[in-house]
């Protein structure tokens, strides 16, 4: 079974986990979560970078860049908005699984758009930090599925 690379990026204002709107997002910081993450990563098989960018345009960059074989991504509210995301995403081929902490359909209705979901292996929303976990378990199961049938 080969090491598999998983790239976890994270999108504006998820610096301030801990800090921000508990009541959506829960009193865990990302610091937190990246190293929650880490930890489960290990007997996946898969090592993972961590990012987080407040601007779309880093996003951009940091998703041509990577080498990753597949991403998981909480892009924030750039979700609902970023075309320059969604058109990185489809360009780059690169498999990924979006995340939310919160139950963005129980939140208002521009939260119910996304710009990326079409694109995604899946879609986690609503488990708080729980959402990384299932999403990168579910990413690399379906990179592992891959791997058998390629
Ligand atoms: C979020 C949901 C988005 O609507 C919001 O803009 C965020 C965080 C979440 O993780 O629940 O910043 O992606």
């Amino acid at each position: 079974m080969r090491e598999l690379s998983i790239f976890v990026l994270n999108g504006p204002n998820l610096n301030l986990l801990g800090q921000r709107e508990a009541q959506w997002y829960g009193t865990t910081d990302l610091a937190t979560i990246v190293r929650d993450l880490d930890a489960l990563a290990k007997p996946l098989g898969a090592t993972l970078t961590h990012a987080q960018h407040n601007g779309e345009g880093a996003m951009v960059e940091a998703i041509q860049q990577t080498t990753a074989d597949g991403a998981v991504i909480n892009a924030a509210a750039y979700t609902h908005t970023s075309i320059a995301l969604r058109d990185a995403l489809a360009g780059t081929q690169l498999p990924f699984v979006e995340v939310h902490l919160s139950n963005v359909y129980r939140r208002e209705s521009f939260r119910h758009v996304s710009r990326l979901a079409d694109l995604a292996v899946g879609v986690v929303t609503g488990f708080g930090p729980d959402s990384y976990r299932l999403g990168l378990e579910g990413l690399v199961r379906h990179l592992r599925l891959a791997d058998e049938s390629g």
